[in-house]
């Protein structure tokens, strides 16, 4: 026999006893999202990969060691590893900045990163996520993390971990830059590899660094000073202010985390995360903030904007698990003729049927429809003269004869 081929590591198969909980998610993300006016956009997955080496930063691991990339026709071609910088070069692309603001998009699908695979994290892994573009108050983002909140709740996810932080503007950070440099210099030989290749294109992400020894070296006093020091301008620092009174006043419960930075370069001012203690070492299910930069440096009009994304595996793997819908009917008959037209005609009024396609005994096809259905719809040679049917709910064993035309309105769906 030949060798079986198996799924790529990192990669996973949804089988279908597990779908009705994808589509639960799916189908609230798309209720919640919509009730605040979020509609929903669906782009490509595969992008030029200049757009994510210049929308999520070539400091970034996503970008210097995750990405898929291919040639094809001389041009490089990326899976996308996130999906912030497709929508932002579809907004530029079809012209949403003539849209009355805000703009509010939500998607959800696949995403792409090389990364050693473990325990909640795939190299093929899935994303709930929605963007508003336009809008530079931080109601902005009160919005958005009170919607976030209220969507893991409407999951049944109540006790999560929300962590915020501001990471300011170009202005205020390039002078905490400094500063964060400047202490961190007498130790630069002493940090892995990344971290000195990132201390001079982007110091800010030495803190994402998972290395004991960098992270010993971060928590001396004078790095740690400077990293909780107040560096936010005037205006940065209302903006958090304001966004924190409103989160306050909804009854949004976080925690502020100064050593919140995220892995994009494109973060400006609110960054936040939404943990659970029940998903070990990659314990985030929602990571987003503001990125008042980007739609400009990919070549649009200066254009505030925030969002998030969820990681669907994750989510899935915090909710309790739902047996899936079984099915309305199942004829139980040993007239196949008769019963296709059956069949048929329940379909026609929305109810999910199936029935025995192998001319299986009585007996059998009653222990399956038990085993796969809400009711036995019994089509015997004595219902077919007498233009009846026998209805058996399976759930309570009550057993009923009526006329085949009142058998719609016996059977609940
Ligand atoms: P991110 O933090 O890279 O942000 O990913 C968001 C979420 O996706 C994570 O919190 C996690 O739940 C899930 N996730 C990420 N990588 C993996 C993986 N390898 N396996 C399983 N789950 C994973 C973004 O992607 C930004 N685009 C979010 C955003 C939207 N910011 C503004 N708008």
């Amino acid at each position: 026999m030949a060798n079986i081929i198996k799924t790529l590591k990192g990669t996973k198969d949804i089988l279908p006893q597990d779908v009705n909980m994808w589509q639960f998610v799916e189908q609230k993300a798309q209720k919640i999202f919509s009730s605040y006016g979020f509609k929903e956009i669906r782009t490509p997955i595969i992008e030029i990969t200049e757009l994510f080496s210049r929308g999520v930063g070539d400091t970034t691991d996503i970008v210097n060691k995750e990405m898929y990339t291919f040639e094809k026709s001389d041009r490089s071609i990326t899976l996308r590893p996130e999906n912030t910088a497709g929508v932002v070069r579809s907004y530029i692309e079809n012209g949403m900045s003539r849209l009355s603001a805000p703009v509010k998009l939500w998607y959800k699908g696949p995403m792409f990163r090389y990364e050693r695979p473990q325990a909640g994290r795939q190299r093929q892994f899935h994303q709930v996520g929605v963007e508003m573009f336009g809008l530079k108050q931080p109601t902005a983002d009160a919005e958005v993390i009170l919607m976030a909140v209220n969507f893991l709740k409407s999951l049944g996810l109540n006790d999560l971990d929300v962590e915020i932080n501001s990471l300011g503007c170009p202005n205020c950070r390039s002078e905490f830059k400094e500063k964060l440099k400047k202490a961190i210099k007498p130790y630069l030989k002493d940090l892995c590899e990344d971290c000195q290749n990132r201390f001079e294109k982007n110091p800010l992400r030495l803190l994402d660094c998972k290395v004991e020894d960098c992270q010993k070296i971060f928590a001396k006093p004078e790095i740690q000073d400077v990293l909780t020091s107040d560096f936010l301008c005037e205006e940065c620092s209302e903006h958090y202010t304001e966004l924190k009174l409103y989160l306050d006043r909804m009854g949004v419960k976080y925690t502020e985390n100064k050593l919140l930075v995220r892995g994009l370069d494109y973060y400006t001012r609110t960054v936040f995360e939404i943990k659970s203690n029940n998903l070990g070492s990659q314990n985030a299910v929602c990571g987003g903030g503001r990125y008042d930069g980007l739609v400009s440096q990919l070549g649009g009009d200066e254009t505030p904007a925030i969002g998030f994304a969820m990681g669907m595996e994750r989510l899935i793997s915090l909710i309790e698990k739902k047996e899936p819908k079984k099915l309305d009917c199942y004829i139980v008959s040993n007239f196949p003729a008769d019963t296709f037209i059956l069949a048929e005609e329940l379909r026609s009024f929305g109810f999910n049927v199936e029935f025995d396609l192998a001319n299986k005994k009585f007996a059998k096809q009653l222990e399956k429809a038990s085993k796969v259905a809400k009711y036995a719809v019994i089509l015997g040679e004595d219902e077919i003269l007498k233009h009846e049917v026998s209805i058996k709910n399976l759930e309570t064993g009550t057993q009923i004869t009526v006329r085949r035309e009142d058998l719609p309105k016996n059977i609940k769906q």
